[in-house]
């Protein structure tokens, strides 16, 4: 089967499409025919070696973290009715053809829902739900999220406003800003603007980009607020002054809320299925590539040309 591998860090051209062999699903393991693996920022992230001290990965690796398909076999132990059925998982090393899933990592995709879909929403899905769980926001809120047309920032866009918020989406340039008002948001702000935030305020801020801007989307929380720095593009998260933000009463979290048992993420994971496959959150695609073509996916995030999420397709 083909994969890909990072031979070592460092830009898109690592990324290097290889022959390997096909798994086989040992006792309480299916093998899944992988028809979409999710591109996540932090595959782009790892694979350039940056923060290298956080994560354990070391060159030569398979990247990815998530995978869409079919169930192609089973190990002993395993249900039969398993095979064919339509699902996602969790892996380590998700840019194959083949995967290898421990039965209880499978989660099935509800009819209606495209493999596209959930393979969109395996990852950031379950980090907007958890994030929206953690801030709950109430009726009225006003709600700023910035990276709002990225993968994550377009759900969160979407659940804020769904919870009764009234959202302020905050990303670079019109086609992005646009997009991010088709999505509901009430009203959208360039960060690339110098003094974007000086006239918001926001009772919930959930910050996907970190960085100046991340400090920046910091100072419009209103006392008594939540600020949520998840998101690191921007250059590592937002640098928010603990005392200060002590001082107006702000509440802040950040990516520790979103570190899930696999018990909690599959239930998150079934729950923002469930809402897309019902039409209540809408994943939105931007990019589809091959998967010998994993360097030009990477190269467009890390480009930000990107509005919502990149897929490769086997
Ligand atoms: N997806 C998850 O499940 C999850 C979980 C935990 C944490 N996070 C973190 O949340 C952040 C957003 O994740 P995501 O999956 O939504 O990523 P994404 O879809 O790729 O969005 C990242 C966004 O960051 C903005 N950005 C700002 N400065 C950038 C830069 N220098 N380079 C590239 N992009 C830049 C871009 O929008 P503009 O061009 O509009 O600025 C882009 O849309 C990442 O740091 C990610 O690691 C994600």
């Amino acid at each position: 089967m083909r994969i890909i591998r990072v031979a070592e860090f460092g830009g898109p051209e690592v990324l290097v499409p290889q022959e390997a062999r096909a798994p086989i699903a040992g006792p309480g393991e299916a093998v899944v025919d992988v028809a979409v693996a999710p591109v996540l920022f932090l595959d782009a992230q790892m694979r350039s070696g940056t923060g290298a001290e956080y994560f354990p990965l070391r060159p030569p690796y398979i990247p990815g973290v998530g995978v869409a398909g079919r169930v192609a076999s089973v190990g002993d132990g395993v249900d039969q009715a398993w095979v064919g059925r339509r699902v996602v998982a969790d892996v380590a090393g998700g840019y194959v053809e083949q995967a290898l899933v421990g039965v209880d990592g499978l989660v099935e995709v509800p009819d209606g829902l495209g493999l596209e879909e959930a393979a969109a929403l395996l990852h950031d899905g379950r980090t907007a739900m958890g994030l929206v769980d953690d801030a709950a926001i109430r009726p009225g809120d006003r709600v700023l999220v910035t990276a709002a047309a990225g993968g994550l920032g377009s759900l969160l866009v979407q659940l804020a406003r769904a919870a009764g918020a009234h959202v302020v989406g905050a990303a670079r340039g019109r086609r992005k800003l646009d997009a991010v008002r088709a999505l509901g948001a009430d009203a959208v702000v360039d960060y690339t603007e110098p003094g974007w935030a000086d006239d918001l305020v926001a009772d919930v801020v959930f910050d996907g980009v970190g960085g100046q801007i991340g400090l920046a989307a910091f100072s419009t929380t209103a006392p008594g607020g939540r600020f949520s720095a998840h998101g690191t593009p921007g250059g590592g998260f937002a640098p928010v002054d603990a005392a200060d933000a002590q001082r107006r009463g702000v509440r802040l979290s950040g990516i520790e809320r979103v570190q899930f048992t696999p018990e909690q993420a599959k239930r998150l994971v079934e729950r923002a299925l469930a809402e897309a496959a019902a039409g209540r959150i809408r994943p939105v695609v931007g990019q589809m590539f091959p998967l010998e073509e994993a360097a030009d996916a990477h190269a467009v995030i890390e480009a930000r040309d990107v509005v919502g999420k990149v897929l490769l397709l086997t």
